[in-house]
This record gives structure tokens, sequence and C-alpha cells, in this order.
């Protein structure tokens, strides 16, 4: 199978790289020569690094640089069985590129983006195939991260859908099945490790050092949610946050905090900028943690209880299987277990009475509890059979 992929981005290379690394015939197209040589002068040195390491060798390195052809010419698409697009997160920039490639490839290439947040459907409604249109989501970075959401928009069909799992399973990948809708599993799940952790600071029940540490050490996650927002950029993260909470109609589970705002308006953008939650600048103090058992628990409930309601409102809303948003969560995003198991092993009811504390002391519908959630409670129900 001849790969394409569009847009030599931080994603674009990486699926070019995993896509050569089995032995593919790669088209790399990218329109910014400044960016298509940045990108391959990074992934040199990243192999040359493995070969220091003796990882790899000198002559797969030469074998997987030779097969990734670059251009800044969408026409070398031609004979590509499929096209994977990674370009700039815009609606109507990705519509119009998906149908000039249209004119280009042959009848039977599949068309597939990248996208983290747009509706695969609209995209695929801009071609005169949409059956041929198919969302797979990769995580950064793509070569190291195992999992790939695939999203089968409404129109795209079953051939296109078991070719290109195919493809990706073969690339050793997790793939897991994702209904086209805003965020897919791992982005929609994922918003209250974030935004409950927000919540939390604003209301001034803990500091982020506090937060960080009870997120890692008393509850299992490598890093803390204020030590990754810094990490993945605060205005990456808030805009993730602000496009799925405007998909939503303004469901106020997914409301955006101020506190983010700010600091994405200020350039206080993470390690990226030396400043975010933290003071990057070398000698810099930053804030030492409360280290208050009985407060650490409560930050814990109160965060996992709300992933859990939202990965159990997925499920819910037939997003994905209960077996593929705990597979997304603890591959995509490395959480320590999957949340679905999680509320096995905390029991439904305690999930349901946490969830219900927080609504009588907020009376906001944010704090809702799923009702596949309530009625597992009644029934005494669990997501996964008990290990015997
Ligand atoms: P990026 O900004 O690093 O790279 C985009 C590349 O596309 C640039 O090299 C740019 O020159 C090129 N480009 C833009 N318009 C083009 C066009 N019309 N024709 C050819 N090349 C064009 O972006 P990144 O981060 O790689 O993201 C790409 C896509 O992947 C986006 O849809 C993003 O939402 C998605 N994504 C990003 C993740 C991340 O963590 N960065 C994770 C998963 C998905």
């Amino acid at each position: 199978m001849k790969v394409g992929v569009l847009g030599a981005g931080s994603m674009g290379i990486g699926i070019a790289q995993i896509a050569a690394g089995f032995g593919h015939e790669v088209i790399l197209c990218d329109n910014n020569a400044a960016s298509m040589e940045r990108s391959i002068q990074g992934l040199t040195k990243i192999l040359h690094r493995l070969v220091e390491k003796g990882r790899i060798t000198t002559e797969y390195v030469r074998d997987l640089l030779g097969r990734i052809q670059q251009t800044s010419l969408i026409n070398e698409f031609n004979d590509c069985d499929i096209v994977i697009e990674a370009i700039v997160e815009n609606l109507a920039v990705k519509k119009s590129v998906f149908q000039k490639m249209e004119d280009v490839v042959s009848d039977t290439c599949i068309l597939a983006t990248n996208t983290s947040s747009l509706s695969v459907a609209s995209i695929a409604a801009a071609c005169q195939k949409p059956e041929r249109v198919i969302g797979v989501h990769f995580f950064n970075p793509a070569p190291l991260m195992k999992l790939v959401e695939i999203i089968p928009a409404i129109q795209t069909s079953a051939e296109v859908l078991k070719k290109s799992r195919d493809l990706i399973d073969s690339w050793q990948k997790v793939t897991v099945l994702a209904k086209d809708t805003p965020g897919f599993i791992v982005n929609r799940v994922a918003r209250p490790f974030y935004g409950e952790s927000l919540r939390i600071l604003e209301e001034g029940i803990a500091d982020v050092a506090t937060i960080d540490w009870a997120m890692t050490e008393l509850a299992g996650f490598r890093m803390g949610p204020f030590t990754l927002m810094d990490y993945i950029g605060n205005d990456v993260n808030y805009i993730v946050t602000e496009t799925v909470f405007t998909a939503f109609y303004f469901d106020p589970r997914y409301k955006p905090a101020f506190t983010q705002k700010r600091l994405s308006e200020a350039g206080y953008l993470g390690r990226k900028t030396g400043r975010g939650y933290y003071n990057y600048a070398e000698g810099a103090t930053n804030p030492k943690a409360n280290q208050d058992q009985a407060l650490g628990q409560q930050i814990v409930d109160r965060v996992i209880v709300m992933l859990i309601n939202e990965a159990a409102d997925a499920l819910f809303w037939n997003v994905a299987s209960a077996e593929d948003i705990d597979l997304a969560m603890t591959k995509g995003v490395n959480y320590p277990k999957g949340l679905l198991a999680w509320a096995d092993e905390w029991g439904i009811d305690k999930c349901v009475k946490l969830m219900e504390e927080l609504r009588e002391t907020y009376h906001e519908d944010r704090y809702r509890c799923s009702p596949l959630l309530l009625r597992m409670a009644r029934q005494g129900d669990m997501f996964f059979e008990e290990d015997v």
C-alpha cells in the first residue's frame, strides 16, 4: 500500500515515520518548505540518536528515510491507496484540501483525516465520494503513542472502515472505534481531568501543587493536571476545551475556566514560554504541595468521579464500547486504569453518591449523574464481569 501524508507538522511527520517504518512507500506533502525541512531534520536527528543507542542500524534509517518522498504538490498522491491528512485544524481549509485531493487520487483511494475535533461527516460532505472519507486520530507523538481512534462518518463505507483499521492495526497500534461526536473518546472523556482540577483551584480548595500531588501520588497518574496542561500548552488545551464546549451546545459540563483563558491570554502557555501554572525559569521557586491526606483524597474523589461519570456517559450515548473507552484512556493518555474498571473497583453506588453530593452542593447541571450510572446502581450492575 502506498501511503500519502498531507502536512509535515508534528503529527504528519510522525505518521510518515510509522508508515515508512512498516515498509510503505510514503508521499509526504507540505506547502511550506521550511516546515517540511524542519520536520525531516527533526526526524533524521531522532533516528540517528536511536542508531547511537544501538536500537536501530544506519541501513534501517537510510531505507526508512528513502521511502519518504517529499513534495509540495498534492498531484503526487495520484497512485496512493490512502492519504492521511494532518494539516491545520480548520474546517474550511480541510474541506477545500479534500476537494482538491479528490481530483488527483484514484477512485479507490481512502482519504483519512487526523482531525482531533472537527466533524468527519462535514469533511466527507465536501467530497464527491464521501464514503471514502474516515477519521484516524493519532496521538502525539504518533510513533510512541499506541492509540489510534478510528472514526467512521455516517457516510463512510464498511469497506473503507475495514481497510483503514486493518492497515493501522498492521502498524501495531491499538485501534478503538469511536462515533463521530465532539472530542471522539479521549478528548471528551479527559475533559474533567483539567476542568474539575481548575474548579478546585478556582474555588480555593487547593493550589496547583497540591492538586498535582494528589492526582499523581494518590491517584497514580503519571503527571498532575497542571503539569500536564503546562506541557500541552495552555493555549492548545484551552482551545480544545472551548471547541468541545461549543460543539456540545454549551453543556456546562465542558465549560472552560477563566483561569486557563487568562493564562493563555497572558502568554503563560506553559513549558514552551517558560511560565504557566509553574515557573520554569532557572532557579525559580514553585509552591510545595500541602500533603494533607484528607484534602488529597477529597481532590481525587472529585476529579475521578467526574471522569468516571464522563466515561459512563460516553458509553450511555454509544460513543464507543466499554472496552474501547477504557483502552482509549489507558493507551491514548496513559491513565493508570480504565475509568469504567475504576468505577467497578469503587462500586457504582459510591460513584452515584459522590455525584449526588456534588449536585447537592452546587445545584449545577455540570454535576448531573449519567443515567447509565443511576440505572446500574439500581440494578446492581458492573461494567465488566467480575474476575472469578
Ligand atoms: P502542525 O501545525 O505542526 O502541522 C501542520 C502542517 O500542515 C504544517 O507543516 C503546515 O505547513 C502544513 N499545511 C497547512 N496547510 C497545508 C496545505 N493546505 N497543504 C499542505 N500542507 C499544509 O499541526 P499538527 O499539530 O501536526 O496537527 C495537524 C492535525 O493533527 C490537526 O488537525 C490537529 O488537530 C491534529 N492533531 C494534532 C495533535 C497534536 O497533539 N499536535 C494530536 C492529534 C491530532
